[in-house]
């Protein structure tokens, strides 16, 4: 893939000369040379250059159902057919809507936007608008988007004072067990999480903690908003909130919502999602939050989502990938205890985080333990090690996402995950003849 003269290094000059960085998501940016695919198919994608990689990325988690999956390719056909955008309503939106309702009954209400990045910003207003408190109180390392640090003054709990800030503000809590005392001073509109931990579990956050910080906000009076951006249709076909048994009062969604193509929703309690009710005749009299967006509820989209939700609903697809992700952790596991390597690949569900040990610990791979890890020691990250293993990967065939770590689909079967834990012994035993491997450097 590092050829010169092969389409990828064409591909990668004419991209760096319009793009910047030659990419459109930071997480695409790989040295010396990004990816540029073909086409996928299943748990396969193949690069211009028609090299074929298994694909942990999974269209950043948007992918559960496997790449080219006939039901949702149908489905896109059809729709393509009728239009692209209607600037209206259609029964296609309904049915995505309904689909939403009947996974998770906390979504008594639905609106769309057109990312998980816009659907978190709209959670925001609705619960500034509905309570009047422009204070959020969100957890360090939890991602809701880019947007939201971007365009909001972000503060630390410990330098906050409730008359800092006039707007909407965000207040981030070094941990959970902050922010579940914050929430007890009651100075707070609504409390925002990733249900399963920081970058989809990178920090874990259990049943738990999940449900403490609940109890808290309700004893608050603060919305509890959960983002299910990552962990929704994924975790459970009801999301992280049905594996809790926690019934949040906001919920974003977004990634498998839309089968792969762009997507969010806002979900939640009626009452809430009714501040964006903006009928003349409706007589409402309270707060009102102004919402539009080109792309929400786009017809392709729609009936693409719709029909990925059915081919989740019955749970399969969600336990195939699940099973894949625990055959790949444990996997890669033994293989770091086999090459005497302190890593360690941990995480929940169909995913995994791959711990690079910073401190050079010493422990056994196999029986690693996330939750006694501090929170800062998990969440840094060694970028050079990071492109390095992710390039020595690409060149066994094995494409995985930047945190170091990815996601596994429902195509992701016994045999190819052990095909790819081939390619990850070979990958690693080629990088630790060429460097340390724990040689944590100023980048990280
Ligand atoms: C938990 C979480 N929230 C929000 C987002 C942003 O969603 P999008 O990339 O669709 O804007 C992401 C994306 O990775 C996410 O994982």
């Amino acid at each position: 893939m590092n050829d010169h003269g092969s389409n990828v290094s064409h591909l990668a000059a004419r991209a760096l000369a319009i793009m910047p960085g030659g990419v459109s998501h930071d997480g695409r940016q790989l040295e010396p040379l990004s990816l540029f695919i073909r086409s996928a198919e299943g748990a396969r994608k193949t690069d211009v250059d028609g090299r074929i990689y298994i694909d942990f990325a999974c269209g950043n988690g948007a992918i559960l159902l496997g790449h080219g999956n006939s039901a949702t390719v149908e489905a896109a056909h059809e729709a393509i057919g009728r239009g692209f955008h209607f600037s209206a309503g259609s029964e296609a939106e309904l049915r995505w809507a309904e689909a939403i309702g009947a996974m998770m009954p906390a979504a008594q209400q639905v609106r769309f936007t057109s990312s998980g990045n816009e659907a978190c910003l709209l959670a925001l207003a609705v619960s500034r608008a509905v309570n009047g408190n422009p204070a959020i109180l969100t957890i360090a390392g939890h991602y809701h988007g880019w947007a939201a640090p971007a365009v909001l003054p972000t503060i630390p709990l410990h330098e906050y004072t409730p008359s800092a800030c006039g707007g909407t503000h965000l207040v981030e809590a070094p941990s959970v067990a902050e922010a579940i005392g914050a929430l007890r001073n009651g100075r707070f509109g609504a409390v925002i999480l990733e249900p399963t931990g920081a970058s989809f579990g990178k920090i874990p956050l259990g049943h738990d903690e999940a449900r403490q910080l609940a109890d808290a906000a309700r004893a608050a009076r603060a919305i509890y908003i959960f983002d299910e951006t990552i962990t929704g249709f994924r975790v459970a076909p009801g999301g992280a909130q049905a594996l809790y048994g926690v019934t949040p009062d906001l919920i974003v969604l977004g990634k498998i919502l839309g089968g792969g193509l762009p997507c969010g929703a806002l979900a939640g309690r009626r009452d809430l999602l009714s501040v964006l009710d903006n009928r003349q005749s409706n007589g409402h009299t309270g707060p009102r939050v102004a919402h539009m967006g080109t792309g929400n509820g786009n017809p392709l989209v729609a009936t693409v989502g719709a029909r990925t939700l059915l081919a989740i609903a019955d749970g399969k697809a969600c336990a195939r990938a699940d099973a894949a992700g625990e055959r790949l952790r444990i996997g890669l596991n033994s293989i770091f205890a086999e090459q005497n390597l302190s890593w360690a690949a941990y995480g929940i569900s169909s995913g995994f985080h791959i711990f690079m040990n910073p401190r050079g610990r010493s422990f056994d791979p196999l029986a690693f333990d996330a939750a006694r890890i501090a929170p800062a020691e998990l969440a840094a990250r060694h970028v050079g090690l990071t492109n390095d293993l992710r390039i020595a990967l690409l060149a066994e065939g094995i494409d995985i996402n930047p945190w170091p770590g990815g996601l596994l689909s429902a195509a992701h079967d016994a045999e190819t995950v052990d095909e790819a834990l081939a390619g990850f012994r070979r990958a690693i035993g080629a990088m630790a003849e060429r460097r340390t491997m724990t040689g944590w450097g100023e980048d990280s």
